[in-house]
């Protein structure tokens, strides 16, 4: 049926984002929107398709668009029965017991930065929004990385083009210290600050405060002032879209040119219910 939709790429009035309307997620794609939607991605670092009406198999099979849909160490805990890709992000309990990982991505960040090859990409599928008198809560923010890289100074481009950060778990102090499991699958890792985007070339900056723990051939001191200075600067206002959700939001995230970060503003009794699947990617470049 999408094939007699016409489907429609609008900017958001944002430093990151677009909205995408006219296809039904539901029914599979025309290889010309198909395209359209990789292509957007790439350009835009986040796409928002509102009011889709999705199973967890649907979400899955769009998923696939992207490439490689990959199964989280922590789905026997938190997946869906039968859709072993889709995670489950939630504060929702069952017989006081979480459904879901009720505190994923406090922090700012790129999915899977820790791995030897971070996601490419990440989709969120709002099931339940929190509300509080009549205010929606729990938005996501993203924050563009590459054009936080064209603002920089010249000569700060120069001092970090060929510089690359380490993600190293056993540095982490905060917010939590993963455990040994996790530790032993994500060895360190260390990725070029500045990444190469596959699809478009487009430079960004990819470091973050919490999981970049040092420089490869910097004084760790120097390493962490640089690390705090260029992910402060990531996340400035003139470069972070904020999105409110609102029940059947799809949104789609690019990791290699937007950091993103779940605002918990909310509790319990609010219900927050995402489906959310990862796409495996590359070795960054
Ligand atoms: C995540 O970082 O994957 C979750 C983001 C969110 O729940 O808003």
């Amino acid at each position: 049926m999408s094939d007699t939709q016409t489907m429609s790429v609008t900017p958001l009035d944002a430093p990151a984002g677009a909205k995408v309307t006219g296809v039904d997620l539901s029914q599979p794609l025309n290889h010309e929107n198909g395209e359209g939607i990789l292509d957007a991605l790439a350009e835009h670092g986040v796409l928002v398709f509102p009011d889709q009406n999705l199973t967890p198999e649907q979400q899955v099979e769009f998923s696939r668009l992207f490439g490689e849909v990959e199964i989280n160490h922590n789905a026997a805990r938190f997946g869906i029965e039968g859709s072993p890709e889709i995670y489950i992000i939630s504060n929702v309990t069952k017989d006081g017991k979480p459904i879901g990982s009720s505190r994923a991505g406090e922090e700012w960040h790129s999915d899977m930065c820790y791995a030897k090859r971070p996601a490419r990409a990440t989709m969120l599928y709002a099931v339940e929004v929190p509300t509080l008198h009549g205010m929606t809560l729990g938005d996501t923010a993203f924050a563009n990385a590459a054009a936080a890289w064209d603002a920089l100074p010249d000569e700060m481009r120069d001092r970090i083009r060929d510089l690359r950060a380490v993600f190293d778990f056993t540095k982490r102090k905060r917010p939590y210290v993963p455990d040994a499991e996790t530790i032993a699958k994500y060895p360190p890792v260390d990725h070029p600050m500045v990444r190469r985007h596959p699809r478009t070339g487009r430079l960004g900056l990819y470091v973050m405060k919490v999981d970049s723990t040092s420089v490869v051939g910097m004084e760790q001191e120097d390493a962490r002032r640089l690390i705090d200075a260029l992910s402060d600067h990531i996340i400035k206002p003139r470069f972070v879209y904020r999105h409110q959700w609102t029940p059947r939001d799809l949104v789609v995230w690019d990791n290699c040119t937007v950091q993103h970060k779940a605002i918990v503003d909310y509790d319990h009794p609010q219900r927050r219910l995402m489906w959310r699947t990862t796409i495996r990617g590359d070795v960054p470049v």
